[in-house]
């Protein structure tokens, strides 16, 4: 069993990762500044998986809080990381246009700072959260992982620059562990009800916006596009529930900490597409609720469809999707039923 720092372990794909990994038997430190998350995530982790985990509240770009995880400083929480798995980051990509020295801060600074502390303290094994942004309005679909890097706004290009200096670290001194993992659409919640996924404010993407929307939290959704060239004229993604994506995390830093040394870049996707109908008509299916759309026009910088080519990821991790469109909107209806307000309820 390893003993692992969870940067961002209190956020959506982070709450979800550390429940798997401490039922798997592993030590964690949870490092996170809750700006995006809640304190009340990590106690429900705790109760799902019937284990304590270690907290240490900061952000990255503090370098007296990197300090204290990596054994240095007053407060030091003993050291001995032997994996780092580095959720913590921004995500929005409209956010990202109006702020992109914030972005290029926390997504490339932040990752430069633990990289540091990383090497300073000999920990060289990391599992790095990339996404399927990267590939920007893709050339071809499915996209394999040896697709162009073309991100089309800051967000994409914070994550480039973030993957471009793991792969000159890599090269540059023999020892690294490193995943890349490319995420495409993470949805879906914990099939307990008692995590998901909980956006400050209004929503950003379809999924909680869907989820809000059945909850009464909001009128109606709306459909961003109605002319793709799509089946139904809506846009289609490669949904994957927050579970699966959780497991695709366990299974890289396992092959990690058992492989040689290597940088290891994947695709997380199901390589199933589904549109933006597909998905409401699921959601009201598994909710009993009526979600009321309307149809709008295309939101700027979108794609007509993005779907994952996973097979490296079969082929490296042994991995592939387990849940279904209906098990995605089954467990994140049981979670926005449970918890109107998210965690602050
Ligand atoms: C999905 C589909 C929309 C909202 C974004 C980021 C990406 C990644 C995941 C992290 C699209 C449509 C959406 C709404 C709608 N993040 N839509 N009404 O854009 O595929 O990816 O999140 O790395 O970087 O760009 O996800 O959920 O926003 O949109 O019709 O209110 O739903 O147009 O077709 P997207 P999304």
């Amino acid at each position: 069993m390893a003993k692992l720092l969870i940067t961002g372990g209190a956020g959506f794909i982070g709450s979800h990762t550390c429940v798997l990994l401490l039922e798997a038997g592993h030590q964690l430190v949870v490092f996170d500044d809750f700006r995006n998350s809640s304190p009340e995530a990590l106690k429900r982790v705790e109760e799902l998986s019937g284990r304590r985990l270690e907290l240490v509240a900061g952000d990255l770009r503090d370098p007296g809080s990197l300090g204290r995880v990596f054994g240095s400083g007053p407060y030091a929480s003993g050291g001995g990381i032997d994996a780092v798995i580095h959720f913590a980051g921004l995500k929005a990509v409209g956010e990202s246009v109006a702020q992109p020295l914030l972005y290029w801060d926390v997504n490339v600074g932040g990752t430069r700072l633990l990289l540091e502390a990383m090497a300073a303290a000999g920990c060289r094994t990391l599992v790095f959260s990339s996404s399927a942004t990267l590939y920007g309005y893709p050339a071809q679909v499915p996209i394999p992982e040896t697709a162009p890097i073309q991100p089309i706004n800051p967000y994409g290009h914070s994550k480039a620059a973030a993957e471009q200096l793991l792969a000159d670290l890599a090269a540059s001194e023999p020892g690294w562990r490193i995943a890349r993992l490319r995420y495409f659409n993470p949805v879906g919640a914990h099939p307990s009800g008692r995590l998901g996924e909980d956006p400050q404010g209004l929503p950003n993407n379809l999924f909680p916006f869907l989820t809000q929307v059945a909850v009464g939290r909001r009128s109606e959704l709306q459909v961003f596009g109605s002319d793709w060239p799509t089946p139904d004229g809506t846009g289609v993604r490669d949904y994957i529930h927050v579970m699966d994506l959780a497991e695709g995390h366990r299974a890289a830093l396992e092959l990690l900490l058992a492989e040689e040394p290597q940088l290891l870049t994947l695709n997380l996707g199901s390589g199933q597409g589904h549109s933006v109908l597909e998905l409401v008509k699921a959601f009201e299916l598994a909710s009993a609720k009526a979600v009321p759309y309307r149809l709008v026009g295309r939101r700027p910088g979108d794609a007509a469809i993005t779907v994952a080519d996973p097979s490296l990821a079969l082929e490296r991790l042994g991995w592939r999707t387990q849940r279904s469109l209906a098990d995605i909107c089954r467990d994140g209806w049981a979670w926005q039923a449970a918890n109107p307000q998210g965690y602050r309820g």
